[in-house]
C-alpha cells in the first residue's frame, strides 16, 4: 500500500441518525420517542429547538441521495426510528414506518451506496420509558431484540451491515446519570444497569438478526477516546486507568473478553445490576465488526472526593500554574480538542489488545461556525483539515496492520445536535433550515476528491502495492 492509500475495498461514507434528521415526528402513525418528549421540556435544548422538522428527510431523502452520489460516497450509515416501526416499542407494527426504510434502502442501492443500518440511536419509544424505565429494565433487552428482528426480516435481504446500538455509553451516562439527554434522569444507579441491559440487548439482537439472515454482519458503535492523565503523577496515572475503564473498557471488555473491567467493576459494587448466568456469553458473542466513533481525547485527574471512582475529567487549561501542554492544539466549536493521533492510538489498540477485529470508523467529524459566503459557498477549511488529518491517521493505522475497513464522516448534513440544537453544524453539506436548501461545503468537495483519488488508485492497482 502506498502512502495515504487505504486497503482494497475500504469504504468511504457518511453518517446520520433518525431523530437528528428525519422530522415527520408524528407522520404516518409514528409513535413518540423519548427525544420527542424531552426536546419539548422547556430549557433542556439550547434555544428550545427540537427535531420535529429537522432536515425533513422523512419527506425527502432523494435530494440527499443525489448529493451522496455526487460526492461519490460508497456507504451511508443511518438509523431506524424504533417508534416509526413500533409506535409503542413492541406489539403492533406500523407498516408505513417500515415502508419508509424499505424505500430508502432501495434508493441507496440504486445509487450504488451500501446501507449501514443502526437500530438504536437513542430515540427510544416513549411508551417503553414510561412503562419500564427503558433500558433501566432488563426486559427492554429482549424487546429491543424483537424489534431488531422485525427490521431484519424486512430489510435483511438487502441490508447486510447492522449496527445494534449507537454509543450506549452516552445513552447511559448523559441520559440516565447526568440528565443532559433524554430521558433526562439523574440516577447514579442507572449507569451500570443501562449499560448492562443495552449490552444484553445487543447480544440478543445480534443472534436474532443472524437467525433471520445468516449473512447479516452485526456490529456496535462505541464512542471511544484515549484517556490521558492530567499530570505525570502516580495518582493521576492511576486515575487515567480508571477513566479508560469507565469510558472505553466498560464496553470493549465485555464484548471481547466476556467480563467487565477491574478494578472499576469492583469499585462500583454498590451500583451493579445482577448479572445472570449466560449474560456474558450472550454479550461476548463474536462481533463481525466494531464501530468506533471518535471525536477527541480525554484528560482526567485524581479526585479523592469523587465517591467510588476517585477521578474527574480535567478540562482546566492550567495545571500547577502552567498552561496544560495539550491546550496548544486546536478546538472545535464543541470545545473538543482536535487530536488526530488519538484515532491512530485507538485503532492500534484494537489490534494490540483486542485481537484485531474488523473496524469501521462509524463517526468522525467536527462542528465549526459555518456561514454561506457571498460566492454562495461554504468555506470550512478547519473541517477540511480535521478530516484530512483524521483520514491520514486511518491510513497510517491500516499500514500498521490494523484491520480497518471503512470511514464515515459525521455528518452528511448539518442536523439537530441533541442538547445543542441546530447551532452546532457537523455536516460536510450545509443545511439552510429555513428553506431546507443544501450546499456542499468545501470539506464535502475535498472528501469527494479523496474518494475519487482512492478509487482511481484502486483501478490502477496502486492501493494493492506493498
Ligand atoms: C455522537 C453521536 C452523534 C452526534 C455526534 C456529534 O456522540 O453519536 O449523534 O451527535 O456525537
Amino acid at each position: 500500500m502506498s502512502a495515504n492509500a487505504f486497503p482494497p475495498g475500504f469504504l468511504f461514507g457518511a453518517a446520520t441518525s433518525a431523530y437528528q434528521i428525519e422530522g415527520g415526528w408524528d407522520a404516518d402513525g409514528k409513535g413518540p420517542s423519548i427525544w420527542d418528549h424531552f426536546a419539548r421540556l422547556p430549557g433542556r435544548i439550547q434555544r428550545n429547538h427540537n427535531g420535529d422538522v429537522a432536515c425533513n428527510t422523512y419527506f425527502d431523502f432523494a435530494t440527499d441521495i443525489d448529493i451522496m452520489r455526487r460526492l461519490g460516497l460508497q456507504a451511508y450509515r443511518f438509523s431506524v426510528a424504533w417508534a416509526r416501526v413500533l409506535p409503542l416499542g413492541r406489539g403492533a407494527i406500523n407498516e408505513k414506518g417500515l415502508d419508509y426504510y424499505d424505500r430508502l434502502v432501495d434508493a441507496l442501492l440504486a445509487a450504488g451506496i451500501k446501507p449501514f443500518v443502526t437500530l438504536f440511536h437513542w430515540d427510544l419509544p416513549l411508551a417503553l420509558q414510561r412503562e419500564m424505565g427503558g433500558f433501566d429494565s432488563r426486559d427492554c433487552a429482549a424487546i429491543f431484540a424483537d424489534y431488531a428482528e422485525i427490521v431484519g426480516r424486512r430489510l435483511g435481504d438487502r441490508v447486510k451491515q447492522w449496527i445494534t446500538l449507537n454509543e450506549p455509553w452516552v445513552h447511559a451516562t448523559l441520559g440516565h446519570l447526568r440528565g443532559l439527554h433524554a430521558p433526562g434522569r439523574l440516577n447514579p444507579w442507572a449507569y451500570l444497569r443501562v449499560i448492562h441491559h443495552q449490552l444484553l440487548g445487543h447480544g440478543l439482537a445480534a443472534a436474532q438478526l443472524k437467525g433471520v439472515h445468516a449473512d447479516a454482519q452485526v456490529g456496535i458503535s462505541l464512542n471511544m477516546g484515549p484517556v490521558y492523565p492530567a499530570t505525570d503523577s502516580e495518582v493521576d496515572r492511576a486515575a487515567a486507568g480508571l477513566g479508560d475503564q469507565f469510558i472505553n473498557r466498560i464496553f470493549l471488555d465485555p464484548l471481547f473478553r466476556g467480563q467487565y473491567p477491574e478494578p472499576l467493576w469492583g469499585r462500583l459494587r454498590a451500583f451493579r445490576p445482577p448479572v445472570q448466568p449466560g449474560d456474558m456469553e450472550t454479550i461476548a458473542h463474536p462481533l463481525d465488526f466494531v464501530g468506533i466513533n471518535y471525536y477527541t481525547r480525554i484528560h482526567v485527574r485524581h479526585a479523592w472526593y469523587v465517591p467510588f471512582v476517585g477521578f474527574w475529567p480535567n478540562d482546566l487549561p492550567v495545571v500547577a500554574g502552567r498552561v496544560a501542554p495539550w491546550r496548544k492544539n486546536g478546538y472545535s466549536q464543541m470545545g473538543w480538542e482536535v487530536y488526530p493521533a488519538g484515532l491512530f492510538e485507538l485503532l492500534f489498540r484494537m489490534k494490540q489488545e483486542y485481537g484485531n477485529p474488523a473496524v469501521y470508523i462509524t463517526e468522525n467529524g467536527a462542528a465549526f461556525a459555518d456561514t454561506v459566503s457571498d460566492d454562495g459557498r461554504v468555506h470550512d477549511p478547519q473541517r477540511q483539515q480535521f478530516l484530512e488529518q483524521h483520514t491520514d491517521m486511518v491510513s497510517a493505522a491500516a499500514r500498521a496492520g490494523v484491520n480497518v475497513r471503512g470511514y464515515f464522516a459525521w455528518s452528511l448534513i448539518d442536523n439537530f445536535e441533541w442538547a445543542y440544537g441546530y447551532d452546532k453544524r457537523f455536516g460536510i453539506v450545509y443545511v439552510d433550515f429555513a428553506t431546507q436548501r443544501r450546499i456542499i461545503k468545501d470539506s464535502g468537495y475535498w472528501y469527494q476528491s479523496l474518494i475519487q483519488g482512492q478509487a482511481a488508485g484502486e483501478r490502477s492497482g496502486a492501493a494493492t502495492e506493498p
